[in-house]
């Protein structure tokens, strides 16, 4: 890891910092190269999110079928004012995957005064540039910005957000992406830039109908086929690879056991390929799981808050009982 904190002249604009924590691209390598050893044959979905990645992202917010985003909007929009009693003023903001820009704007234009908005996220030039459009539509915020991979401990400097309340804003059922036990140590991640009654803002996805949670990973238009594909992309240009990506297909599926949405990529005929000298091959319908999307009730997941240190204090849920936005406290 870099650790290399860069003065605001450097950021190129009014950011208050810009902290690049990036992970070297051999860590990429070596966790592709396992990924792809591995039987079944997996991918973190955190490497989805390159530029095209991001936007095909933004996308998928935007189709019918994918309930999840603007559920979770109208939920804010609801609760703003309740929201902004409960924290009060001049919080300090952190978003963990920066570039949820509705939504965060939703947030702060609730909040009393937020004293600072810090963004957090692993694609450096999507996250400069979410905190710059933020920049330009709050110019009286300090904005800062934070190249990290959160699911792994990171270490910033503890003056940076100063003695005010902290609101760590986690949202978007993106905690849904990790395994309940990885989830608890990103969760550990989050609690540990936190103090005891500090607050943290999670979006969480609900336990529902298979047909509606299908639907929503694997949409119409094929926005969501194209983010998947779109992994393979990424690999072969970060890590120079020659996957055929046009033989592969995606494919959604609810695994009732473990409670969770997969999504996968089909080899739709025999393909070989080479990533970083090592040789890889799949048989026609052969899979690459790239995918969780963990959905929860609300006792699963007060359970598992639990146990990274926090407890919860308010919950709303839509209508239709299809998302969850939660206030928890770190204890
Ligand atoms: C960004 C992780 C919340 O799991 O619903 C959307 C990603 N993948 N459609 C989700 C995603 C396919 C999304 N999260």
């Amino acid at each position: 890891m870099t650790d290399a904190a860069s003065s605001p002249d450097q950021a190129g604009d009014d950011l208050a910092f810009f902290i690049d924590l990036e992970p070297q691209d051999s860590d990429m390598m070596a966790e592709v190269v396992e990924g792809l050893s591995a039987t079944p044959k997996g991918l973190s979905p955190k490497y989805f999110y390159d530029q095209r990645g991001s936007e095909l992202f933004d996308r998928i917010t935007m189709v019918p079928e994918y309930y999840v985003g603007r559920t979770e909007i109208a939920l804010l929009r609801q609760i703003g004012a309740e929201l902004a009693a409960d924290i009060g003023p001049d919080a300090t903001v952190i978003e963990y995957g920066s570039g949820a820009s509705v939504k965060i704007r939703t947030l702060l234009d609730a909040l009393e005064k937020p004293h600072l908005y810090a963004g957090v996220d692993i694609s450096r030039t999507f996250l400069l540039e979410s905190c710059r459009a933020l920049k330009a539509d709050y110019p009286d915020l300090p904005i800062g910005a934070i190249c990290a991979d959160f699911t792994r401990p990171f270490e910033i400097p503890a003056e940076l957000f100063g003695d005010h309340w902290r609101l760590a804003f986690f949202p978007g059922s993106t905690i849904g992406n990790f395994t309940p036990d990885q989830a608890v140590d990103v969760l550990k991640a989050i609690r540990s830039e936190l103090r005891p009654d500090d607050s943290l803002l999670i979006g969480v996805d609900l336990k529902k109908d298979r047909d509606v949670l299908e639907r929503a990973y694997d949409d119409s238009q094929g926005v969501t086929a194209a983010f998947n594909l779109n992994v393979l992309h990424v690999i072969n240009r970060v890590l120079q690879a020659d996957i055929p990506v046009e033989n592969f297909s995606h494919r959604a599926v609810y695994n009732e056991d473990k409670g969770r949405v997969e999504m996968h990529l089909v080899a739709t005929e025999a393909v070989s390929f080479t990533i970083g000298g090592h040789d890889f091959s799949l048989e026609k319908g052969e899979t690459i799981h790239t995918e969780n999307s963990h959905k929860y009730s609300e006792e699963e997941f007060n359970a598992l808050a639990a146990r990274a240190g926090f407890k919860p204090h308010r919950i709303w849920i839509d209508d239709n009982r299809l998302f969850s936005v939660r206030l928890m406290r770190a204890v």
